[in-house]
C-alpha cells in the first residue's frame, strides 16, 4: 500500500493505529510476506455495494469482489437477516450420523435443481479446498468399491488452482506453490492449459502414459485464474468429456470461482454443454458472506458408492445452518434480480470498455472475458518498473483488481450487481493510472 492516495476521506478511526499494530504483530496473512512494512496492511472496516472503506477512511472500488466471491456486493441486509434468522432458530445442526437441518436439506434440493443434469446429491464442506479434497476421496472410494484399487491417479492441469489443503494443493498445478512445502501427495500429474480445442488430446496422451487402468479422474476449472483467466476454445471441454468417457475416467469440474453466474451462465460448463461427474462449489454460493463449499455427485457415482454403506468423511462446520440459509437467500436474490443475465450483459460492457483501453494504451496488448470474469494483459515488452507503477497507480486511485505476481495481467471480477456507471469509474481510473505509468 506504499504511498496510497486518499480517495475519499471520512472519519479516520481513533483505533486505526492500534489495529495496524495488532495486525503487524500477530496476524499471519495468506499469500503475503510474514514481515511487512508499517504502511503495508490494507485493513478494511466496512463495505457497501462494490465499495470498501479502510480503517483510515479511504474508499476503494472492489473490482475483484473480495476473492471473486462477494457476487452480490457488500452490506446486503437480506443476506445478513438470513444468517441471523437461521442461527436464532438453530445455532448449529450437524449433518453427521444422518442428522440434518432445514436449510441444509433445502439448499441440497435447490442445488440439484440448478446444477447440470445428473448432479443430484450434494456433500457440504467449509470451502473450496476441502471440496476438492472431498472429490479426491470420493474418487478413491468409488474405485475401491468397484474393485479397482489400482485406479487412483488424478490428472489436473498446470496453472490451475484447487486450494491449499494437502489434497487441493497436490492437485493444484503451480510449481511456485509447491516448492515451499516438500512432498506432495503421490498419484497426481498435470497437463498444460489449452491454447486450442485440439489440446484436449493432451489428456488422452497423459491417460495413455499413466495407463488407463490407473487413471481415476480428471479435474479442471472451466477457466483457470492462475492461467490469467484462460478462456478455453469452444470444443475443448466437449472433447475432454469424450476422452474421459472413452477411458472410464471421472470428470470433476471445479466451479468454485466460475459458479453462480460469474461467467454469464449459472455454471460455466453450460457454455459448452458439458455434464461433469462431480462439481466443486464455494465462493459465490453464499456471496462470500459465510464460509461454505459443496460437492455435487451424479446418480451413477452414487449408485456405486451407496454399496459402501457409511460415508466416513465430513467436517464439523460443513453445511452450517447459517451458511446454508445465506446460500438459499443468495439463490433467491439471483433469481429475483435476474443476476445471471445481468452478469452476461454487464460482462459484455466491461469487456468493451477494457478493449477500449487496449486501443488507447500501448501498455496493453489484449483484453478477454466471459461474463464478469475478465482480464487485460500488458504487452510483454513493458518493463518491470512500469508494471509496478501501473499496479500501484491503480491501487492509489482506489481500485482493487485481481493481481498477478509479475503484474503482467490485471483480473476484473466485479460483483454481479455492478452498474455501468461503476464499470465506467473502474475503467477510467485504470485509464488514468495507465497514462501516469507510461
Ligand atoms: C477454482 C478454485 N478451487 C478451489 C479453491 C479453494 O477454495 P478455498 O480458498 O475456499 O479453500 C479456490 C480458491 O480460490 C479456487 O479458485
Amino acid at each position: 500500500m506504499t504511498g496510497a492516495m486518499k480517495t475519499a476521506q471520512s472519519e479516520v478511526s481513533p483505533d486505526s493505529e492500534q489495529i495496524r499494530d495488532s495486525d503487524l504483530a500477530h496476524l499471519l496473512h495468506p499469500w503475503a510476506p510474514i514481515e511487512r512494512a508499517r504502511d503495508e496492511p490494507l485493513i478494511f472496516r466496512s463495505g457497501r455495494g462494490i465499495t470498501l472503506t479502510d480503517i483510515d477512511g479511504n474508499e476503494y472500488l472492489d473490482a475483484a469482489s473480495g476473492l471473486i466471491n462477494v457476487n452480490l456486493g457488500y452490506g446486503r441486509d437480506d443476506l445478513v437477516a438470513a444468517a441471523a434468522e437461521a442461527i436464532q432458530q438453530l445455532s448449529y445442526g450437524t449433518l453427521f450420523y444422518g442428522r440434518g437441518s432445514v436449510p441444509a436439506a433445502r439448499l441440497a434440493s435447490k442445488l440439484a435443481e440448478i446444477t447440470p443434469a445428473g448432479l443430484n446429491r450434494f456433500f457440504f464442506t467449509v470451502g473450496g479446498s476441502d471440496a476438492n479434497d472431498t472429490v479426491i476421496k470420493l474418487v478413491r472410494h468409488y474405485n475401491l468399491l468397484r474393485g479397482r484399487p489400482e485406479k487412483q491417479h488424478i490428472i489436473g492441469r498446470r496453472q490451475s488452482y484447487h486450494g491449499m489443503t494437502i489434497g487441493g494443493w497436490s492437485l493444484t498445478g503451480d510449481e511456485g506453490l509447491w516448492k515451499d512445502f516438500g512432498e506432495r501427495l503421490p498419484g497426481f500429474s498435470h497437463i498444460d492449459q489449452p491454447a486450442d480445442a485440439a489440446d484436449a488430446a493432451l489428456l488422452e496422451e497423459e491417460i495413455l502414459r499413466i495407463g488407463p487402468e490407473r487413471v481415476a479422474a480428471f479435474v479442471g476449472e472451466p477457466i483457470s485464474m492462475p492461467a490469467r483467466i484462460n478462456i478455453p476454445p469452444d470444443g475443448y471441454w466437449q472433447r475432454i468429456r469424450a476422452i474421459c468417457d472413452e477411458y472410464d475416467v471421472l470428470l470433476s469440474i471445479d466451479e468454485v470461482i466460475t459458479g453462480f453466474g460469474r461467467t454469464g451462465r449459472m455454471f460455466a460448463v453450460e457454455h459448452w454443454g458439458v455434464r461433469p461427474d462431480f462439481i466443486q462449489l464455494s465462493k459465490g454460493i453464499t456471496s462470500g458472506y459465510l464460509p461454505l463449499g459443496a460437492v455435487g455427485v451424479t446418480d451413477e457415482v452414487i449408485d456405486f458408492i451407496a454399496a459402501g454403506g457409511r460415508l466416513s468423511h465430513g467436517f464439523t462446520s460443513g453445511g452450517h445452518v447459517a451458511s446454508c440459509s445465506v446460500a438459499l437467500a443468495t439463490m433467491e436474490i439471483m433469481e429475483r434480480e435476474d443476476l445471471v443475465e445481468r452478469s452476461a450483459v454487464a460482462g459484455a460492457y466491461l469487456l468493451r470498455r477494457l478493449e477500449e483501453l487496449v486501443e488507447r494504451h500501448d501498455l496493453f496488448i489484449r483484453a478477454r472475458g466471459l461474463g464478469l470474469l475478465a482480464a487485460i494483459d500488458l504487452d510483454a515488452g513493458v518493463d518491470a518498473e512500469v508494471r509496478t507503477r501501473l499496479a500501484e497507480g491503480v491501487l492509489r486511485r482506489g481500485v482493487l483488481v485481481r493481481p498477478y505476481d509479475d503484474r503482467g495481467t490485471m483480473g476484473f471480477a466485479p460483483s454481479l450487481v455492478v452498474t455501468e456507471a461503476e464499470v465506467d469509474e473502474i475503467v477510467s481510473r485504470v485509464d488514468a493510472a495507465a497514462d501516469a505509468a507510461a
